[in-house]
């Protein structure tokens, strides 16, 4: 089945939510979610695959730093490319903005999401102690420093 990208709107809600409470010990709440659509500084969007919603991911544009805020594939669905896809489609959203750079946080003991994201550049600058409540795990910042000379 083809893969495809949507901006995320009010009809990916419920589907989108079963995945971050699936994927996510700190879930975003709906709130958080509803608040994304109308984000003028913000892009969310999800992966459809024969119209079913299979991942999302968000990004923020934050002065000139491109932040990823929340990334996620269905358990059933993972490990056959949704994921990177889907971070090199917010990159190239970014990238298009003018952003320089792009950061965001993960969980230390997150193997998955941080060798995908060094696969695609970035890099581990600094830990956050403790950061995420649920868990007292500790944060990992990484860093893509040139996001306008990136490509995948
Ligand atoms: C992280 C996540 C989004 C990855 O999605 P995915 O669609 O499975 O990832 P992909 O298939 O695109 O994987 C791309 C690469 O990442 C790495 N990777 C992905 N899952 C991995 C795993 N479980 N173990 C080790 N490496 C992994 C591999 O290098 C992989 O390439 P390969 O399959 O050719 O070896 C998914 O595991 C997920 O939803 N996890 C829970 C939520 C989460 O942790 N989000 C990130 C928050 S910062």
């Amino acid at each position: 089945v083809k893969l495809a990208f949507a901006p995320f709107a009010e009809a990916h809600l419920e589907p989108v939510l079963a995945i971050e409470r699936a994927s996510n010990g700190a879930p975003w709440s709906e709130a958080s979610f509803r608040a994304e659509i109308a984000n003028p500084h913000g892009r969310m969007l999800v992966a459809l695959e024969g119209g079913q919603v299979v991942g999302f991911g968000g990004v923020w544009m934050v002065v000139d730093e491109a932040h990823i805020t929340n990334l996620a594939v269905h358990p059933e669905r993972r490990r056959r490319g949704i994921g990177r896809d889907l971070v090199v489609a917010l990159l190239r959203e970014a990238q298009s903005m003018g952003m320089r750079c792009a950061t965001l946080e993960v969980r230390a003991g997150n193997v998955a999401a941080i060798t995908l994201y060094e696969a695609l550049g970035f890099r581990s600058i600094a830990t956050r102690k403790r950061y995420y409540p649920d868990n007292q795990e500790d944060a990992v910042v990484m860093w893509l420093a040139d996001l306008q000379g990136w490509t995948p």
